[in-house]
């Protein structure tokens, strides 16, 4: 399995949106994704076997960074392939001399959950109904998390 790493930028903008639709139940809008492969917003889109398999982004502000958005295709997923990309991409931030990594993620995505403590995120706190609920007219508590890097 060949991975290869891209830059995210406005010009791969057909590549992420395409992931985007299909990884996430209630994915963000053209306008959101576009706005998030520019100014300070970074990641990568990662190819396996030159095919687009997933993507990171992250929201930088100083020596900080949020992720705002991970994903791997639905047919690619629990290979590992989660793993190994968010393991590039915090290697990408600390390359970048950034102290800490923030992330939010819904209460109820346990296979995220599962990938961002494997990778050392620890729990800071819990967003009471942050997120509306994907089915239904409920809410859902986010859960706050962070990696020193
Ligand atoms: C989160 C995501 C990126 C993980 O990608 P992946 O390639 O499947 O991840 P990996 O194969 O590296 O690891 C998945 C882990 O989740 C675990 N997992 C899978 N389904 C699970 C479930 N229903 N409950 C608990 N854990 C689960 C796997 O067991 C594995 O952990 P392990 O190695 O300790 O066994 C992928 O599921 C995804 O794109 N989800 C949709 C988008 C999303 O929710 N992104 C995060 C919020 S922005």
């Amino acid at each position: 399995m060949d991975l290869t790493f891209v830059a995210a930028s406005p010009q791969r903008f057909d590549r992420f949106w395409a992931l985007e639709q299909a990884c996430h139940p209630l994915p963000w809008s053209e306008s959101n994704l576009y706005s998030c492969l520019m100014g300070n917003y970074w990641g990568e889109l990662l190819l396996v076997d030159g095919k687009a398999a997933g993507f990171y982004l992250f929201q930088q502000v100083l020596d900080e960074a949020t992720l705002v958005n991970i994903c791997i295709h639905p047919q690619q997923q629990g290979k590992g392939l989660g793993q190994r990309l968010l393991q590039h991409a915090l290697e990408q931030a600390k390359a970048r001399d950034l102290a800490i990594c923030f992330l939010e993620v819904r209460a109820g995505n346990a296979p995220a959950i599962a990938l961002y403590q494997r990778c050392g995120f620890n729990q800071d706190a819990i967003r009471k109904g942050y997120y509306p609920a994907i089915k239904g007219d409920g809410r859902e508590d986010a859960v706050l998390m962070s990696k020193s890097l």
